[in-house]
């Protein structure tokens, strides 16, 4: 909880020509999430009273790709720099507490250090600011011979001496309501840039004897902004490093912390392993124990304790039992359910089908729209023929079949308990239980047979 009530302001206005994309600034992404939504976030954990993000011309589209109940929008057309654009968010301010300016292109500020720099600035107005070797670009800090912070120099306004000043303003900042209008409404254009400077302010703070302080960022990373795709690429291996040193930290084997992506959240139980270059999107969960191989994807999925996944497999929105051994190359198709002790080996295929316990496909199938039973047995090359090309139907097969290799299941059809269909079945009536079902041309051998010969000229 902030001290004082809080505002948030987040800039995202900025067109980002050097992206030299369609799609705005702020909604690049970084670890699979917009860079606007990783400072929302953010800004959400603040507990704010407000939340206004100032979005610009062509921006409609982070408007409703970001829109929710708590968020206030503010359009600013034309974008006549960083002060006139926080005076589009006054009028869903109010003048009490802290307004704190973030912006939507520097995603990875955390919170404890906006905590930091909203304390610091509780009597007054706060920077967050930091000591580059290269301060090239930003606007400096000024401070007087007492180390009193004076204003904030823009790069294009500033002489070589001045330029020489390595602290920067990282733009984050904290403001007292009360103040903002007032000294929004006296900036000018009349400057490097002709525009308005949100950092113009700060000479306005001193000169009216408000205190100015400023605080600086755990780590230098939390205020990378993005202005290219250099810059984007930059901040994700940041960001997946820093997911990377958590999950050792928190005890899971990383075979490269450099070569892994988490897009959302990996939750883990112990001793779990993850070779290299495996992708997690959306909310991943993996139980005690569980390897998994190399190149992998997992989206959406729940994998039981004890299950190892080998190189090379792809599953969506399934969820998998303990003891599990799947793949290499398995795909695993939203509504993939497994049961304890399931084996789906290469080139198998599973779609929203249940795989009772110790059942195994090892090779080369198809599976969708089916429930199998326990201890069934797949052969490979089969088929489930679940779509007739304009319904798909439902295929039960019960526990302990035996399906020979090649065979194909035409839905609706149901394989009764511990019947065996042989090899190179097609399967177009129900099989009952405890039999041999099996549909194949008779063999036959030619007698006299001559393999044709070519021909001389
Ligand atoms: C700004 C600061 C500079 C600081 C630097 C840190 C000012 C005048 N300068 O400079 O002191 O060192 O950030 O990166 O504030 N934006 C709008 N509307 C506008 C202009 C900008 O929404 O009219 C947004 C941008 O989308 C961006 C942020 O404000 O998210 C900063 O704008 P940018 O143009 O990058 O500011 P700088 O010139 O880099
Ligand atoms: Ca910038």
């Amino acid at each position: 909880m902030a001290e004082t009530p809080l505002q948030i302001v987040i800039l995202a206005a900025g067109q980002g020509k050097r992206m030299h994309s369609n799609l705005p600034k702020v909604l690049h992404p970084v670890a699979g999430k917009a860079l606007a939504e990783h400072v929302i976030d953010t800004a959400r954990s603040l507990d704010p009273s407000r939340l206004v993000v100032v979005f610009g011309h062509g921006g409609e589209v982070v408007r409703s790709t970001l829109d929710s109940a708590d968020i206030s929008w503010a359009k600013q057309e034309p974008q006549l720099g960083t002060g006139h654009a926080v005076a589009q968010a006054l009028p869903a301010l109010d003048a009490t507490g802290q307004a704190l300016v973030l912006y939507g292109d520097v995603p990875l500020t955390r919170a404890s250090t906006l905590k930091r720099l909203l304390h610091a600035g509780r009597d007054g107005l706060s920077i967050l600011t930091v000591e580059l070797d290269n301060p090239t670009g930003y606007g400096r800090i000024v401070r007087d011979a007492a180390g009193n912070v004076q204003r904030i120099l823009e790069e294009k306004d500033a002489s070589p001496a001045e330029k020489a000043i390595r602290e920067v303003n990282t733009g984050v900042m904290a403001i007292p309501s009360a103040r903002l209008g007032e000294w929004l409404g006296q900036l000018s254009n009349d400057n490097a840039q002709g525009e308005y400077y949100l950092t113009d302010i700060v000479a306005l703070a001193v000169a009216a004897g408000v205190p100015v302080h400023t605080a600086q960022p755990d780590e230098k990373w939390e205020v990378l902004g993005v202005n290219s795709k250099v810059q984007l690429a930059e901040l994700e291996r940041v960001h997946q490093r820093n997911i990377a040193e958590q999950l050792l930290l928190a005890g899971v084997r990383l075979a490269d912390p450099a070569r892994i992506d988490i897009r959302g959240s990996l939750i883990h139980g112990r001793d779990v392993a993850i070779d290299v270059g495996c992708v997690f999107e959306g909310q991943v969960e993996l139980g005690d124990a569980v390897e998994v191989g190399p190149y992998c994807v997992l989206k959406n999925v729940k994998v039981g304790a004890g299950t190892r996944i080998a190189a090379f497999c792809h599953f969506e929105d399934s969820v998998i039992g303990p003891d599990g051994v799947l793949g290499p190359y398995a795909r695993l198709r939203p509504g993939a359910e497994l049961g304890p002790e399931v084996h789906i080996g290469n080139f198998v295929e599973v779609k929203k089908s249940f795989v009772g316990a110790q059942s195994k496909a090892n090779h080369l199938a198809y599976i969708g729209d089916a429930e199998i039973g326990e201890r069934v047995n797949v052969g490979a090359g089969t088929i489930i023929c679940n779509y007739d090309g304009a319904n798909k139907h439902k295929t039960i097969i019960e526990d302990d079949v035996f399906i020979g290799s090649d065979t194909q299941l035409v839905a609706p059809v149901t394989v009764g308990r511990g019947a065996t269909l042989g090899a190179g079945t097609t399967l177009t009536k129900n099989a009952p239980p405890d039999a041999l079902t099996v549909s194949r041309a008779r063999q036959i051998t030619v007698p006299g047979w001559v393999r044709p010969k070519k021909i001389k000229k």
